[in-house]
């Protein structure tokens, strides 16, 4: 059987990427269609942005799940790419547009066009476990591990806080890593683009959702170093989100947090000073005269912490008459503690799977309020929402 043709033989003068000669022959057809198709985006990707050659990776996350965003066309291109592609590294989804065992009303077809989405990704060997804290449901890279993540608030906390390395992917370029295992080596890949390029000095240690959603405007893609503020994991993991969705910041530092943020000499880089009326002014301006018909809870998905810490406020309260409340975990993290679970149940939904930006929110509620800053920024576009800021605690006292 003659190997399958891929790759225009025009692609060829633009090679910059150094290739083995086993990434040659698969990037020739010779391990099937797949393969050919991974190895070709890779090497596109690889010349644009000037990677030497690949590199292995311990693991990818891959986004592009739900069938909310990705429609009948990307459902097409995932079910046929599909057929003849299997993945060589441990790989995860991103989460769906549904509960997979629990779905909320979610119509007929919808749920069987997701259902069909989800299948396909299992049979090229993907874990079916869609979250988008991967770190939190049994895969915690190391780090200086290279990895090729997507959802963009996995990657900030992939290379901020366990010092693991990798670029914000998109869906596809994830997935054509997970087939071949590597990843064009470029970007935060090299040790060199991770360090610091712009001061942020914070007053007053602010919620960290409106630290990220301020920042991210700013920074951009830049590489922020932090001073004066001093996270939990969780808070970081808040922070990281915020400044993906509102800029494109794929790794950060906090002094004396983060395990890279020793060591850079940051006098020569520009300052900015985040001070507490700015943050009270955002606060303000993402306050609306409205009563909010649902409460979400979990943009990026909780840990088990967070839930602990919710159902420890619920359990002696009565409910009021108030917005339902939602509450996103991944189904890992939901089966470790399945007491406070229950006791959340009591007072709403506790959903695994998909979280309320690309699930079809926008079918039961127009108003919505959370304590994220990925959400805040996402939830009018996405799921045509009018979104309400508040911290966790007001939010829980809306609710009980
Ligand atoms: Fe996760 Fe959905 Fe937020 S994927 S980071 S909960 S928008």
């Amino acid at each position: 059987m003659s190997p399958v043709q891929v790759r225009p033989a025009a692609f060829k003068d633009l090679d910059k990427v150094h290739l083995t000669v086993e990434e040659k022959r698969l990037l020739e057809g010779e391990g099937g269609e797949g393969p050919a198709k991974a190895m070709e985006l890779l090497v596109a990707l690889g010349d644009i942005y000037g990677a030497d050659k690949l590199i292995p990776i311990e693991s990818a996350q891959i986004a592009g799940v739900s069938y909310k965003t990705m429609g009948d066309g990307g459902l097409e291109f995932i079910e046929d790419f599909s057929k003849t592609a299997k993945v060589k590294v441990k790989s995860m989804l991103n989460p769906a547009g549904m509960d997979l065992n629990n779905p909320t009303g979610e119509s007929e077809e919808f749920s069987e066009k997701q259902t069909r989405l989800i299948e396909a990704y299992a049979s090229m060997g993907i874990e079916v476990s869609c979250t988008c804290t991967p770190y939190l449901a049994g895969n915690r890279p190391k780090k200086g591990e290279h990895l090729a993540w997507s959802e963009s608030s996995a990657v900030s906390f992939a290379n901020s806080v366990l010092g693991a390395m990798t670029n914000r992917e998109g869906g596809p370029s994830a997935l054509m890593a997970a087939v071949i295992g590597k990843t064009p080596r470029y970007g935060l890949h090299i040790p060199e683009n991770r360090t610091p390029d712009i001061v942020y000095e914070v007053e007053d240690d602010p919620p960290m959702a409106l630290l990220g959603h301020l920042v991210g405007e700013s920074a951009a893609d830049r590489v922020p170093y932090f001073r004066g503020i001093s996270p939990t994991e969780d808070e970081l993991k808040s922070l990281g989100a915020a400044m993906a969705a509102t800029g494109s910041v794929a790794m950060y530092h906090v002094e004396n947090v983060t395990p890279e943020a020793k060591g850079y000499e940051t006098d020569g880089l520009e300052k900015i000073t985040i001070t507490s009326d700015e943050i009270n002014g955002l606060k303000e301006k993402l306050l609306r005269d409205e009563e909010p018909e649902v409460v979400v809870i979990g943009c990026p998905h909780l840990s088990q912490v967070e839930i602990q810490e919710i159902a420890d406020y619920l359990n002696d309260k009565v409910q009021k008459d108030g917005p339902e409340l939602r509450i996103y975990t991944s189904k890992r993290v939901k089966e470790m503690v399945p007491k406070a679970v229950k006791t959340i149940e009591r007072f709403g939904k506790v959903i695994s799977d998909t979280c309320m930006v690309v699930s079809p929110l926008e079918e039961e509620f127009k108003v919505s309020a959370t304590d994220s800053g990925k959400a805040v920024a996402y939830l009018p576009k996405l799921a045509k929402q009018r979104v309400i800021y508040l911290d966790r605690r007001s939010l829980l006292e809306l609710i009980a």
